[in-house]
């Protein structure tokens, strides 16, 4: 079965399809996660929702994060969000695996279940198995009073508002935030500078109008989708925070244009999947202007000796590359956020040119609520 989202009462203001709309829609959606959040007295957050004292909140020695599909490559982004911010131990897991694996559960861990829809049956399951035994469960949700939500001892609202389109777009964005946000709070009952805290909010709040900045590039981005659409496949690399990029990156992709994808973290290229690369495998790397540059760069030096076309999203132009798509470069921890952007963009026209049901993927349903 799916959630009926009664589509029809939902105007496409303009747009052609809801995917579009909801990309569009990032700044203010962006804009309303902050909304309200923010202490610049003590260079932190409140999340009301949380119920978890400081004290608890500093008790936390492991984060494991599940969600599926989209929801968990966000979570992905959000595990190194917390290592990097609070350091404390974190990594995300496709929670449809985890239910199934009789996982350890530890008193210690905070669990942290992702969904826009809150109603994946996969996630659910995980959730009531991590209740039964004892632990603690936070929801990283966007529908209000979802079944995530309500069963969760707390938790954060990610305020994307209703996404129609079965493929995630604004609600990836505003959850990666959200997770911001939440480890920034982690962080801040640990050992995060003031400073630190600061650079962080000042980053988040220069977000909105630099997603805007992306989606002016949006010409730029079809004619690039136009001339890519055509690959057998598409390899899509990034290291570490480029890593859950190129995931979601090749995701969308698959979804929306049917084109295949892979994502390989950059540094594994060269232990297997560089046997794939030939002109006809074109290469997205994602490539953030941080200290892994130069190993990015090499990488795409390998590509290239292979034949590879290149397409590098990155802070400045890549002269190995093909072409380069540009976007403005925000704190290195947030980067990731941004360089999504343009990815939901070239998937999105990459499915137009194709013809293909772009907010009704063939075999997907928006959110999957049985077995
Ligand atoms: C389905 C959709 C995916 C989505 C996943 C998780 O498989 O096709 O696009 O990412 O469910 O949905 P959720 O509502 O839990 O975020």
């Amino acid at each position: 079965t799916t959630i009926e989202w009664e589509a029809e009462n939902y105007d496409l203001g303009g747009h052609d399809t809801y995917m579009h709309k909801e990309i569009a829609e990032q700044p203010d959606a962006v804009d309303r996660v902050l909304r309200g959040r923010i202490d610049d007295r003590f260079a932190t957050v409140h999340l009301g929702g949380l119920n978890l004292d400081a004290r608890e909140a500093r008790g936390v020695r492991r984060v494991k994060i599940l969600g599926c599909g989209s929801a968990y490559y966000s979570g992905q982004i959000g595990a190194q969000l917390i290592e990097e911010l609070a350091r404390i131990p974190a990594d995300a897991e496709p929670a449809s695996e985890f239910r199934y694996r009789n996982a350890v559960v530890d008193p210690h861990t905070l669990y942290i279940a992702v969904s826009q829809s809150g109603e994946t049956y996969d996630t659910l399951a995980a959730v009531q198995e991590l209740k039964r035994k004892g632990a603690r469960v936070l929801g990283v949700v966007n529908v209000v009073g979802s079944a995530i939500a309500r069963e969760t001892d707390g938790g954060m609202y990610v305020h994307a508002g209703p996404e129609v389109c079965v493929v995630s777009t604004k609600c990836f964005t505003n959850t990666a935030v959200a997770f911001a946000l939440l480890a920034l709070h982690l962080g801040r009952v640990r050992d995060l500078s003031v400073a630190d805290g600061k650079r962080i909010i000042a980053g988040l709040r220069r977000l909105p109008g630099q997603i805007a900045e992306v989606l002016g590039d949006e010409e730029q981005i079809a004619k690039l989708a136009a001339e890519y659409a055509n690959a057998r496949s598409m390899m899509f690399v990034g290291r570490v925070r480029g890593y859950p990029v190129a995931r979601e990156a090749a995701q969308k992709l698959k979804e929306v244009s049917y084109v295949h994808a892979e994502a390989y973290p950059a540094s594994e290229l060269k232990h297997g999947p560089l046997a794939l690369i030939e002109p006809e495998v074109p290469t997205v790397a994602i490539i953030p202007n941080d200290d892994l540059l130069e190993k990015n760069r090499a990488t795409l030096e390998e590509i290239k000796a292979r034949s590879g076309r290149i397409l590098a999203i990155a802070h400045q132009k890549q002269e190995t590359a093909n072409h380069t798509i540009t976007v403005p470069a925000n704190e290195p921890e947030l980067d990731p956020i941004l360089m999504g952007i343009p990815l939901q963009l070239l998937a999105y026209h990459t499915a137009l040119v194709l013809g293909r049901d772009i907010d009704k993927p063939r075999n997907l349903a928006k959110s999957v609520t049985v077995e």
